[in-house]
């Protein structure tokens, strides 16, 4: 289906010297099917403004929050209003401008992890599954055509039934107390009032989860976590590891770390059933290693001929014309906008657009925060490790 049309978009957060709003303004437009018309970019009108004039957007459409966005936007001509509302503020303001956007009948694109606490989490939940809008929270990593065909080789029985999940998600940025120099994105990570119950697992341990399920195809059924704040001085955990029983009787281990010192951003994900094994690591994103008992490694390459329809899908560029991280997020706007497209025009999605995270990933990765924490705070399974002479 050919869209012929725009669709409207509005931001809430991605003022000055913010990270992720960039990344999803340039993931939105990288297809041309969404555009970025109104926002309320940052908590200070002035910044807002400012941001608004960089982006050269109208200034009537430039708001001092995201209440006044939803109502004035409401108000204005279908064909002119926002259709989608992207959020990408610190994690203490998820909540409440997603369930308004919802009420006001926009579709949504909410940054993880879902809510600051549980409780909303739950109700961000019901509030999602009352709506008839789309959701997409943006767990990157689902976006890459490698890790789409991983997922779709194990769900077609490749490597036979799984029995190892390994995801490890290693940063090194917060190896020293960052959030008392002024870096306002370790502040905030940091801080219990923004950030949440956890820090770092509620950064990216929630993406490992996250990966661990939806390439696997499995769902976590119990966790026996050991979470640590490695440096002095902070409120909360900055690393932890997790050994992880699926529902299918599976096994495996997750750990994420903020202070492994020097790491950037390596996700990687290794997965071994029965018949073989399958590897995937973001800084060699465009590669899929296939490992066999009785036969040479393979080595699957993004944008060939020979890859799933959900991996063609979600790249544009012949293979050894290297996509990356930005098209990955671009991925889950490209999906997210087809998605709206066909139901505005009454037809089907296509079941590779709609294969985009939501609510329920929310929800249970906040869940897997809660039960990170529970269990780390428990010493019931582990046995003390006493040698007597
Ligand atoms: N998916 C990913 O890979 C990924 C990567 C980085 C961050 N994130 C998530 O994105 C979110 C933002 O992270 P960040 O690093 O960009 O934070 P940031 O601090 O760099 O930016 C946050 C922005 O939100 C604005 N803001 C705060 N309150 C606001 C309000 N009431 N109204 C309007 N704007 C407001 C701030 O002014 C700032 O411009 C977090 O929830 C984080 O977990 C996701």
């Amino acid at each position: 289906m050919t869209q012929r049309k725009k669709l409207k978009m509005g931001m809430v957060g991605g003022g000055p010297g913010s990270f992720i709003g960039a990344v999803h303004r340039i993931a939105a437009n990288m297809d041309g099917l969404i555009e970025l018309v109104a926002g309320t970019f940052s908590s200070d009108p002035e910044k807002s403004r400012a941001t608004g004039e960089e982006l050269m957007l109208d200034p009537t459409r430039v708001y001092t929050s995201y209440e006044e966005m939803y109502a004035k936007e409401q108000a204005l001509p279908e064909a002119e209003r926002i259709d989608i509302v992207s959020i990408v503020t610190p994690n203490h303001m998820h909540f409440d401008p997603a369930v308004k956007a919802l009420d006001a009948g926009f579709h949504v694109v909410l940054d993880k992890p879902f809510t600051l606490t549980y409780e909303q989490a739950q109700k961000l939940y019901r509030a999602v599954n009352a709506s008839k809008q789309f959701f997409c929270l943006t767990h990157t990593y689902t976006g890459y055509p490698m890790v789409k065909q991983a997922k779709q080789m194990i769900a077609s029985g490749l490597i036979g039934a799984v029995r190892r999940v390994y995801v490890e998600y290693p940063q090194g940025w917060l190896y020293e107390l960052l959030e008392t120099s002024g870096n306002k994105q370790a502040a905030w990570r940091t801080d219990p009032q923004k950030s949440g119950k956890s820090g770092c697992f509620g950064d990216i341990g929630t993406h490992a989860f996250n990966l661990a399920e939806y390439v696997s195809g499995l769902q976590v059924a119990k966790i026996c976590a050991d979470l640590d704040i490695v440096v002095a001085g902070r409120q909360l955990d900055d690393a932890g590891s997790v050994l992880l029983k699926f529902d299918n009787g599976a096994s495996g281990v997750l750990m994420a770390s903020q202070v492994d010192t020097g790491a950037e951003n390596n996700v990687k994900i290794r997965i071994f059933g029965e018949k073989g094994g399958i590897e995937w690591q973001q800084e060699d994103q465009n590669s899929l290693i296939l490992r066999w008992p009785d036969k040479p490694a393979e080595i699957l390459r993004a944008g060939t001929g020979y890859l799933s329809s959900y991996a063609s899908e979600n790249s544009r560029t012949p293979a050894g014309h290297p996509e990356g991280y930005l098209e990955a997020f671009a991925n889950l706007y490209r999906n997210f906008a087809r998605s709206i497209y066909a139901q505005q025009q009454g037809e089907s999605p296509k079941p590779e657009w709609l294969d985009f995270p939501g609510a329920t990933d929310g929800l249970r990765g906040m869940a897997f925060i809660e039960h990170a924490l529970q269990s780390s705070q428990s010493d019931q399974k582990w046995t003390p490790f006493v040698v007597q002479a």
